[in-house]
Parts: C-alpha cells; structure tokens; sequence
C-alpha cells in the first residue's frame, strides 16, 4: 500500500457568484488552481441572510457536472426541463449539464444558517453535449458508515476503509461515469485516525471544512484544500478538535479546459458556439 501526501495546498478565497452569495472559492480560484477532472469547490456558509439571500437567479451551463451538497438550510432548484428539487439538509443534487442547463437555486429560508458546497466535475469532450440529466437524493438516500471514530457518508464511488466496502449515492457498482468519482464526507472525532483507499491514478483531494487534520507530515487547517499526491489511499488524522472533511477523487480527463463562466469545454470555438446558442435561445435543445 502507498499512502497519498499533500503535494500543496489551495488556500481558498472569499469571493460571490450568483446575484451576490458570499462564498469561499479553493479548487477553481484561477485557472492553474484546478484539479482534472474537478473545476471548482465552493463553499458557502453564513448565518447572514444578507450573504445568500440574493441567490442564484436562472443562468445556464454547459459542459460539465454540477454537485451540491447541503449541510444546513434549504434551496430550491428549478430548471428548464421542469425539474424542482428541494435541497435540505444532507441531501444532495447531481446536475448533469451536458449540451446544456437553465436553472436557478434559490433559498427557501429568509434567516438561520445556510451552509453547503458546490463541486463543478468536468465531462469528457464525447460527453459535453449529452442530453442534461438531473439526479435529487434526500438525505435519507446517502448510505453512511459510523466506525470507532467517526461517520463517512458516501455521495459518490465506494468507500474502502478497513475491509469494509459501502458503495455511494451515485457511482456505486454497477453504475459508471466516465471521472468514476469518490466523493465522501467525514467527520473524525478528536485525535482519531483513518485510512480510505483511493484509486491509483486518479487525482485526488481533501477540503477540510471544520477542525484541522494531518495527513502525511502536513497539517491541513480549516477552509483549504489539499491535493494529494500519488497512491492507493489515504490516512488522515484529526486534531484535538476533531476534523470534518470531503476527500475527493476522480479520473483525469486530460484534454483541453476552456472555460468561460459557466460554459466549459475543449475549444474557444466551442465557447463561442455556447455562448450564440445561449443569447438565440438554443443552449439546450436537443442535438
Ligand atoms: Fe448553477
């Protein structure tokens, strides 16, 4: 077995999307601060109506998957195929934007917290222009796995820790995508210790979200994102105040990313294509 260190660091950045959610940006900060295949991870968490109130009114995608994962408050997701998702608390909605997505995600809560991430996974260039597809899983739905000394729930792939195999949400066996993504939320309780294997080959990364947490020789401290280097798994362990934390892992597409806003494909060509397709009105009909 080879353990996967941090090979560096993504400090993540306040910044607002949307009509003016306030938010923290690591994976997707730049241009040179992404993953293959992963695009970006936003967090956005406030008890500050004033921070998320204004949401995010309709506007397209094209290219590529969209992730949200709640953990407090509500959302409600319209698109341009007449899907409504309510997303609460742990639930989790899997956007596949394919040729192309209008949709709005607005809050459904005027005061308290609201608090989640969105993950932008890319799409291989024989995929970009597939029919959208969108997948809601409630809470519920997510198959969880409490061990001595934590809780994993596992959204994407299947987790792999101590001989024990728990197949996700999405991803799991029997179903395929072409990234094969892992995506797995876990609390660590203080001081404890786990490892998970990740498949060698793909890229991979953790965001630590709450406490702090050591994985090889590097502290990894609240709000960052720590992409790892090389290996079959990955052990972490959590400080004194325990550790919660998303590891990721995908297969790199290797091709070329162009992206402008939402749209994110191979070529320039292929942006401008979107972008006549969006103002004419034909982002999303079908090829
Ligand atoms: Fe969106």
């Amino acid at each position: 077995m080879n353990a996967r260190s941090v090979r560096h660091v993504i400090e993540s950045v306040p910044t607002s999307d949307g009509a003016g959610v306030k938010l923290r940006r690591s994976l997707g900060s730049g241009p040179f601060a992404r993953l293959d295949p992963f695009l970006m991870l936003d967090e956005f968490y406030s008890d500050n109506p004033d921070d998320y109130l204004a949401g995010f009114p309709s506007h397209p995608h094209r290219g590529f998957e969209t992730v949200t994962y709640m953990l407090d408050g509500r959302m409600e997701h319209k698109d341009h195929l007449g899907n409504t998702g309510d997303l609460g608390p742990g639930s989790v909605q899997w956007m596949t934007a394919g040729r192309g997505v209008i949709h709005s995600e607005m809050p459904r809560q005027s005061e308290g917290r609201m608090r989640g991430f969105q993950l932008w996974i890319n799409l291989p260039a024989r995929e970009k222009m597939k029919p959208a597809d969108y997948r809601d899983i409630p809470s519920g739905d997510v198959p969880e796995l409490a061990f001595d000394g934590g809780i994993a729930r596992i959204i994407a792939g299947t987790l792999d820790m101590a001989g024990q195999r728990v197949d996700g949400a999405v991803n799991g066996t029997g179903d395929s995508m072409s990234t094969d993504p892992l995506y797995i939320d876990l609390r660590l309780d203080p001081g404890s210790k786990t490892t998970i294997a990740v498949k060698s080959g793909h890229n991979s990364f953790v965001y630590l979200y709450e406490g702090d947490a050591v994985i090889g020789d590097q502290l990894l401290q609240r709000r960052n994102a720590g992409v790892l280097d090389g290996g079959d798994q990955v052990t972490v362990q959590a400080g004194d105040q325990g550790a919660r934390l998303l590891l990721l892992a995908g297969k790199p597409l290797d091709e070329p990313v162009v992206q402008y806003g939402p749209f994110v494909m191979n070529t320039r060509e292929e942006i401008e294509q979107a972008l006549s397709d969006y103002q004419e009105g034909r982002l999303t009909e079908p090829a």
